[in-house]
């Protein structure tokens, strides 16, 4: 029987701006979920990251399941009430359609799931990132499954010599799922000259290339080719397996303590540090900065383990303190050059509005101009 691992997420309200969720909201969720579930799936683990409220499901319907899918869908709808209830900011944000239509692909949930044979042990990791997007899983995936310089089993270990497939997807591109597959390590230049670009190209999935099975599953959802406007950032989550095959759970982990520049950060649309923190934490300084969390379970049977909260050790402290010095660098510079995105990437409308008031006091110096177009023509 195969095991099928679903993380569906949402921000659905959060206390005093976009920091958290409230204790009564969460509880809402679960209690759906345990007075519904009723035997569709094994096991299920409620958390929040920031303002995301993430549902992870172990069960045997397999990926895009319409059941699994609903439920979910149908908590977010009942912690969407509590908000309501208790007046907190966003109420429902990330529920972007009115009723529910066979999948929460396309919805406004981040959907990050996988399918396999569970080992004898099964080891994997849970990963839910706020204030930023699924292109902040690009280098950390990058590195993690192509670089002995952070996955010393690359050259330790005989599982993993013939490397990992990446299944990249084009997420500027809106008719469809438009994807590419490349082959690490031959076609490691290629696939870094993807993912350097985290807005456009996006992991979507990695695979063992010795055993054929799926390594890791990143949701992939752009909320603004959803809505057509800003509603939130794209907050992503993702799942890895680990051991064996894959990565070391530390080998996963090992990238994290770059604290890379992702997109995110105040009103989805600056550029800050991706700070790895504990399970259930909040944000603060400019909304900010980006966090991830990553925790640890083991999955047998279909049932789940509780959870070892992986960011949580004294290491990570001098990580989140090392994060917390570029965040205030790069704030420094305010609205200026890299410290918020481009024009294309600006989540808020505000900027495009002034453009178009600005654009006619432009003057062009007209001397100029025909002394110019003068020159061409003779040319
Ligand atoms: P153990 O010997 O503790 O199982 O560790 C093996 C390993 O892969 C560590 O990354
Ligand atoms: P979220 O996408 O996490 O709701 O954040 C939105 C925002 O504007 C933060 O400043
Ligand atoms: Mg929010
Ligand atoms: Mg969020």
């Amino acid at each position: 029987m195969k095991t099928t691992l679903s993380i569906i997420k949402a921000d659905i309200g959060s206390i005093g701006g976009h920091i958290k969720p409230s204790a009564q909201l969460i509880d809402r969720v679960k209690d759906h979920l345990k007075t519904n579930l009723k035997g569709l799936a094994n096991d299920f683990f409620v958390s929040h990251t920031g303002d995301d409220v993430a549902i992870l499901f172990a069960h045997t319907r397999g990926v895009g399941d319409e059941k699994i899918h609903k439920i979910a869908w149908d908590a977010f709808i009942a912690g969407t009430a509590v908000a309501k209830e208790q007046g907190l900011y966003g109420a429902g944000q990330d529920l972007l359609k009115d009723s529910f239509s066979g999948n929460v692909k396309g919805m406004g949930p981040a959907v990050a799931e996988m399918e396999f044979e569970e080992r004898p042990n099964e080891p994997f990791l849970f990963f839910a990132a706020d204030k930023t997007d699924p292109g902040a899983y690009n280098l950390p995936l990058y590195l993690a499954f192509t670089d002995p310089m952070y996955n010393s089993g690359l050259i330790l270990s005989p599982n993993m010599a013939k490397g990992f497939k990446f299944v990249i997807m084009d997420v500027s591109y809106t008719e469809g799922d438009r994807m590419i597959e490349l082959n690490a390590p031959e076609e490691i230049y290629d696939i870094a000259a993807l993912l350097r670009d985290n807005e456009r190209f996006v992991v979507e999935s990695i695979w063992s290339r010795e055993t054929g099975e799926i390594a890791a599953s990143v949701s992939t959802t752009r909320l603004h080719n959803i809505a057509g406007k800003y509603t939130g950032k794209d907050d992503p989550v993702m799942l890895v397996r680990v051991q064996g095959p894959f990565p070391a759970t530390g080998e996963t982990l090992a990238p994290f303590n770059i604290g890379h520049y992702v997109a995110g950060f105040m009103r989805g649309s600056h550029t800050g540090p991706l700070m790895p923190v504990k399970m259930n934490s909040s944000v603060s300084y400019f909304d900010g900065p980006p966090v991830v969390c990553a925790l640890g379970f083991c999955v047998h049977n279909g049932k789940l383990t509780e959870p070892a909260d992986a960011f949580d050790h004294p290491y990570w402290e001098y990580i989140r303190t090392k994060v917390s010095r570029k965040a205030t660098e790069i704030r420094q510079q305010g609205f200026a050059g890299a410290a918020m995105l481009p024009y294309s990437e600006l989540e808020y409308g505000g900027i495009v509005s002034k453009m178009n008031k600005l654009d006619p006091r432009f003057k062009v110096n007209q001397e100029e101009k025909e002394e110019k177009v003068g020159k061409k023509k003779k040319k």
